[in-house]
């Protein structure tokens, strides 16, 4: 890490509200960044390459005093977030006012000033931040629902930029949006992107009604006119782009003989059961657990499946652990699986394996390829990259999707058994489907899923994307509302 560089000037800047990589302190006190397992990295690093690119973003603890440097190839512009800012930008506003909101209210979302305040202070410091490294007309952009309202500043304060925008997120409709006291001021700082992308047509489809309802300003999917005050319009082009993962990656860490060989390893420890049902989540309220697991062990307990023949490998790596409403949740989590083992497993064999960690990318492609069952239940999921990810592990073209019809990846993968999570008896019976499908119904399924995936990965995202934005600010230019 070198701090004593002269201030650079880049031609491609990522905002988002983490660096893409983590702190990790040896045992000796020295600081090293590993790269944070995730496909944005490896869809941007071509990019960020190619084009001279820095990342901004928080260094995920507070007080962290970073200045620039470079790690895994790619230049990091650190944001410094203090512990009152985590308290209240990163999880009152974002994951305790925001999060639940954008999620149809699943927990109730908590409104505080004093947190909006300092979302709006924060997200001036990420905008001041891109705007002092990025070159004359640069591309920046902006991620997620942390930084909505980055893009308006940005503009004020450079306006030959070209801004886009990505929410990772679902937008609600505006029944439930307009709660939000700050909903007007949120739907201008997206505004100020010269492209919003949102991951399905529905969410796009909320924010131009926000839009509409609070502004005034045209609609015209995909195009909105945005009156600037000058009198002069802009063109804002407000699209779905559904993410994806490094499908071609994913593959081949997968049919590495080392995580072959993990599979097996895996299931022996299981006690080699017929069937092995996987669930993966950050232990988060929206994604339906308690739902699975409600429907898991009715079924067990009914005898229409048996603990010999199932086990449910269910992994929930530990997230946001200081919001009340995710401590209530892992407490309601952890009662309800030690009740379904303590009341159905035997002394060989546990009806859940439970994980409250989170895994290497590595251990996580052997339990793809161990797991016969993927379920995901989410009661709201921008997209779900995990079902994403079991597909493209399962070069066999065996194993079954259970996909929840509210994560945004139900739209692509139209080939799994789609459920409702709220329909116990609905989401029972298409787990007892999964269990017993033949293997050439598993065939057949899992070889359309897998030619989406394959077609459709993080890389075609990110350049879709990228030249939505080149052609949006070519014409903005062109036309000239604020060259
Ligand atoms: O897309 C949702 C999201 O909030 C991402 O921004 C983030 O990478 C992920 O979930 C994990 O959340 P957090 O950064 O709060 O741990």
């Amino acid at each position: 890490m070198s701090s004593t560089e002269p201030a650079r000037e880049y031609d491609f800047v990522v905002v988002s509200n983490r660096l893409p990589v983590d702190r990790v302190v040896a045992p000796d006190g020295t600081e090293s960044w590993a790269a944070s397992p995730g496909g944005l990295v490896a869809a941007l690093e071509p990019v960020m390459r190619a084009a001279d690119g820095a990342w901004v973003g928080w260094g995920g603890q507070p007080d962290l005093g970073l200045t620039p440097f470079e790690a895994d190839g790619i230049r990091m512009i650190p944001v410094d977030l203090t512990a009152v800012d985590v308290e209240y930008y990163y999880e009152g506003f974002s994951n305790d006012t925001l999060w639940p909101l954008y999620h149809d209210v699943i927990s109730p979302p908590s409104f505080h000033r004093e947190w909006w305040e300092s979302y709006v202070d924060v997200n001036r410091r990420f905008a001041r931040a891109a705007a002092s490294v990025a070159a004359e007309g640069a591309t920046v952009w902006v991620h997620d629902y942390q930084l909505q309202l980055v893009p308006k500043m940005l503009r004020e304060s450079r306006p030959d930029l070209s801004i886009g925008f990505f929410n990772h997120i679902p937008f609600p409709p505006y029944g439930i949006f307009s709660q939000l006291p700050w909903r007007t001021q949120v739907v201008e700082g997206l505004l100020g992107a010269d492209v919003i992308g949102f991951q399905r047509v529905a969410d796009a489809g909320n924010f131009s009604r926000a839009v509409r309802r609070l502004t005034g300003h045209a609609t015209k999917s995909p195009v909105i006119e945005v009156a600037e005050d000058d009198g002069r319009t802009r063109s804002v082009i407000v699209r779905p782009f559904p993410i994806s993962i490094d499908t071609a990656n994913f593959e081949a860490l997968a049919r590495k003989a080392s995580v072959q060989a993990r599979a097996k390893e895996i299931r022996e420890g299981l006690g080699n059961p017929r069937t092995i049902m996987l669930g993966v989540d950050r232990l988060d309220y929206t994604k339906g657990i308690g739902h699975r697991l409600k429907a898991y062990g009715e079924l067990l307990a009914e005898g229409a499946l048996k603990v010999e023949d199932v086990t449910l490998v269910q992994v929930a790596s530990p997230s946001r652990e200081r919001v009340a409403a995710y401590m209530a949740l892992r407490d309601e989590i952890e009662l309800t699986v030690g009740r379904i083992n303590g009341d159905l497993s035997t002394i060989s064999h546990q009806a859940i394996s439970y994980h409250h960690h989170g895994y290497p990318r590595e251990e996580m492609a052997a339990l793809y390829v161990a797991a016969d069952v993927l379920l995901v239940t989410a009661l709201r999921d921008g997209m779900n990259l995990v079902a994403k990810e079991y597909v493209a592990s399962r070069f066999n073209e065996d194993g079954v999707l259970v996909l929840s019809e509210f994560a945004g990846a139900s739209d692509e993968l139209k080939k799994a058994l789609r459920i409702n999570p709220h329909d116990i008896d609905g989401l029972k019976a298409r787990i007892l489907d999964a269990v017993n499908m033949p293997y050439r119904e598993q065939q057949s399924r899992m070889r359309s899923l897998r030619k989406r995936v394959a077609e459709f990965d993080v890389q075609r995202w990110s350049r879709e994307f990228l030249e939505a934005l080149a052609e949006a600010t070519r014409t903005r230019r062109g036309t000239g509302a604020d060259v």
